[in-house]
């Protein structure tokens, strides 16, 4: 089966969150069952480093954006040795120092950045002479790929049997564009009305993807409920309910390839689950990187890898850390986002130095070394569609504290002292005295070794390897397949 995934992210090559992680992983699973897959995606600045001279150059393309004609060209780099990734060269686009959003707000031409990525990533199927039966889109940056393909390419007989799956990764960023831009689009208008992609007079990308894909998944059960409700549903909880019949949930997998004790080349002590001992020492490490003094070595160590967005739930942990701080608990966090966030985190960093280490910035090195060293991982998020830090932390024996939201709830088992079963601790409402209960309950389990030790070993069996995720999305593009 020849599958696409059109995507704005995918690791190496340019990431933001998890999305890129699922990117760089869920292909080489497909592969592994007999898909020829391949991604394409634009050719940032961040890209740059890894992709020094492209395997092959496929020529340019030129796509009509409003009244001009933009040129973009193909350049083809790989996954691993086998999987070929298409890096769309539009430099005037795409040779930015960030994905889509700066300290002044968002690139303001976001819109004529994805309406072209989207026209491209068609056009370079004829010009790369692939014919996918599986078009898979992620996130609002690819949401008007399958308008274009019930509008403009319908007649086409290159796309006569090519289906389309819309994955929702994060359902708050919608991609809500001014109606002045429709016109960018070349789109026939009868697509701009409600029950297509017009949303309060403006044009909504993720709406579209919704409302014009063969069937649409999120990343974890529960998320696909909540996102039909309206707590949850940032606004367009109506139009999945009338989709309700083409959606579903599939849980991520994580790469254990990049993410592993065992084998982590980041870390200062490779470890596994039948010794330990080398945790001890990602501890020590971690606490020099972020000048934490080494006498609380035997305080719980709580780490935060995080985009600084109010869905993380920053402001119950701002609520809760002056008393935490009273507390033996030490804190690390790694983040970068809001610059409300930025100004928190700084102010607890220079009034509790002993206890608090911050920084503020992207860097993966970091992040494994967090994941290694700390006990705990927090992610007290509002909502979560997945969430793959706390899938690393289980396999790096950290322990999860976490909100009972989305792929959080769905992956973590609250810990019961009773049976000894669960690999984590758990909120069910978004409220800070109960996260501050939560990590009382924890620090209480910290304190007793045997205890401590079950819950680390409980989560350390996990496996949350793609195998079962990827036979679920294999399922659901036979089933698109069956439609065409
Ligand atoms: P989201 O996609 O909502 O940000 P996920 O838990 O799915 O949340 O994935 C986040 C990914 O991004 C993880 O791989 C995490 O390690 C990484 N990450 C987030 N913030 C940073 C950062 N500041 N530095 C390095 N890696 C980060
Ligand atoms: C989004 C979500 C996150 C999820 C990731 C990958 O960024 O916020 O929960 O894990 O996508 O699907």
């Amino acid at each position: 089966m020849n599958i696409l995934m059109v995507t704005s992210e995918i690791v190496p090559f340019a990431k933001t969150g998890g999305l890129a992680d699922v990117l760089g992983s869920l292909p080489q699973a497909l592969k592994k069952l007999g898909c020829d897959v391949r991604v394409i995606l634009p050719f940032y600045k961040m890209a740059k480093p890894v992709v020094k001279k492209a395997l092959i150059e496929h020529g340019e393309i030129s796509i009509p954006i409003g009244n001009e004609r933009i040129v973009g060209s193909t350049l083809e780099s790989r996954l691993l040795k086998d999987i070929p990734v298409y890096l769309v060269k539009q430099d005037a686009y795409y040779d930015r120092d960030e994905l889509y959003t700066t300290a002044e707000g968002d690139y303001p031409d976001n819109a004529q950045r994805f309406i072209f990525l989207s026209q491209y990533a068609l056009e370079a199927c004829k010009q790369l002479a692939f014919k996918p039966d599986i078009i898979h889109l992620h996130d609002w940056q690819t949401g008007l790929i399958p308008v274009y393909l019930k509008t403009v390419y319908a007649d086409d007989p290159f796309f006569r049997k090519t289906g389309t799956l819309y994955t929702i990764h994060n359902i708050a960023y919608q991609g809500l564009f001014e109606y002045e831009l429709f016109e960018m689009t070349w789109l026939p208008h009868s697509t701009f009305t409600i029950d297509g992609f017009e949303y309060w007079g403006k044009m909504n990308f993720m709406k579209a993807g919704i409302n014009f894909s063969d069937y649409i998944n999120t990343v974890s059960q529960k998320y696909s409920q909540e996102i039909q409700t309206s707590e949850y549903g940032y606004g367009i909880d109506g139009v999945l309910r009338t989709r309700a019949h083409r959606l579903s949930g599939i849980m991520n997998g994580v790469d254990y390839s990049l993410w592993n004790p065992e084998s982590d080349e980041f870390i200062a002590e490779n470890y596994q689950s039948d010794d330990m001992s080398g945790k001890t020492q990602c501890k020590r490490d971690l606490l020099k990187k972020f000048k934490l003094p080494l006498r609380s070595m035997r305080l719980p160590l709580i780490g935060i890898v995080s985009r600084l967005a109010d869905q993380k739930g920053f402001d119950l942990i701002e609520r809760i850390l002056p008393e935490v701080m009273t507390m033996d608990v030490l804190f690390v966090v790694l983040g970068t986002g809001d610059s409300k966030y930025h100004a928190l985190l700084k102010d607890f960093a220079r009034k509790y130095p002993a206890k608090i280490g911050v920084r503020l910035g992207f860097d993966n090195a970091l992040a494994h070394k967090i994941e290694a060293g700390a006990d705990m991982f927090l992610m007290a998020s509002r909502y979560e569609p997945c969430g793959l830090n706390q899938i690393y932390s289980l396999k790096y024996g950290t322990v999860p504290i976490v909100r009972a939201t989305g792929g959080l709830d769905d992956s973590i088992e609250n810990f019961d002292p009773a049976t000894g079963n669960g690999n984590g601790f758990k909120l069910q409402n978004y409220n800070a005295e109960e996260l501050l209960a939560t990590i009382k309950r924890a620090v209480e389990c910290f304190r007793q070794p045997d205890v401590w030790q079950k819950i680390v070993q409980n989560g350390m069996a996990v496996d949350f390897s793609w195998d079962a995720s990827a036979k679920r999305y294999l399922n659901l593009y036979h089933q698109i397949q069956k439609l065409h």
